[in-house]
């Protein structure tokens, strides 16, 4: 399939098969997205698979019971790490300047698009993907189960499988909205969003046989509305993430 048509197929999937997917076929596609541009060569990201079925059963029940961390045939917590940037200056006799925000920062948007790029080459591949932000819900008990040192913390998971399921593509904001020219003109964003909410609503409708009458506008203010993993910060700072 043409790259840009594989884009704009992507959609995530939360059921699959039962069949395996090849340890060499798994090292390519995790290869692939660790070969994504990384800032400053830092390559601060961490991919940790997980295999025991206990730590997945784990993992699911600290997301919220999402069973797609158990049933995907492989199962990772992609992790931004500044632990082994640490030891790199120790070992040229350095020491890395605590607490930097933006070396948090580095490290998550390299964390990022690693995955996204081993997103990429898993659905090249014929293999459908689900993204677990969740595992965020209770970072503490995951970082404890996958033993992970300072200055490393675990971003989100990623469920890989063969997909036993065809959803419809997801429809996204208009590039009228979310493309802008020179400068942010949003004079027009509220209408379009309109229009978009109305897309949103029939896409809803369609997919649960009428069940699910939202829009984007009510999914944003019913999560934005509230606080969001108000534990975070202390988490981060805990693990050496402190924020200069
Ligand atoms: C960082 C991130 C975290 C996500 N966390 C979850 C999750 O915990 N559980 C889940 O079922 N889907 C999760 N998703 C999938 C999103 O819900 C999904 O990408 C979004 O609704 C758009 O749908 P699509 O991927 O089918 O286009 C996550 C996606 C991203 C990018």
């Amino acid at each position: 399939m043409d790259v840009i048509d594989l884009l704009n197929a992507h959609r995530s999937i939360r059921k699959f098969t039962e069949a395996s997917i090849d340890d060499t076929m798994v090292e390519s596609i995790i290869g692939a997205g660790l070969s994504a541009a990384t800032s400053s060569n830092l390559q601060g990201t961490t991919v940790i698979r997980v295999r025991n079925p206990e730590t997945r059963t784990a993992i699911a029940t600290l997301a919220g019971g999402q069973a797609h961390v158990e049933t995907a045939a492989a199962f990772f917590v992609w992790c931004a790490d500044l632990h082994r940037s640490a030891l790199a200056c120790e070992m040229d006799g350095g020491e890395m300047s605590p607490g930097m925000t933006e070396h948090f920062m580095i490290a998550t948007i390299d964390c990022a698009l690693a995955t996204q790029t081993a997103v990429v080459a898993a659905e090249s591949l014929g293999l459908g993907i689900c993204y677990i932000g969740s595992i965020r819900n209770d970072p503490q008990p995951v970082a404890d189960l996958l033993e992970l040192p300072d200055q490393v913390y675990p971003v989100f998971g990623l469920c890989l499988g063969w997909p036993a399921q065809d959803p419809q593509t997801q429809p996204r904001l208009p590039l009228s909205v979310t493309l802008k020219e020179e400068v942010y003109d949003d004079s027009n964003d509220v209408a379009r969003i309109g229009d978009y909410d109305e897309r949103m609503r029939a896409y809803y409708l369609e997919r649960t046989g009428g069940k699910l009458d939202r829009t984007w506008t009510s999914d944003m203010s019913a999560l934005l509305g509230k606080e969001s993993r108000p534990h975070m910060r202390e988490f981060l700072a805990r693990r050496g993430f402190t924020m200069r």
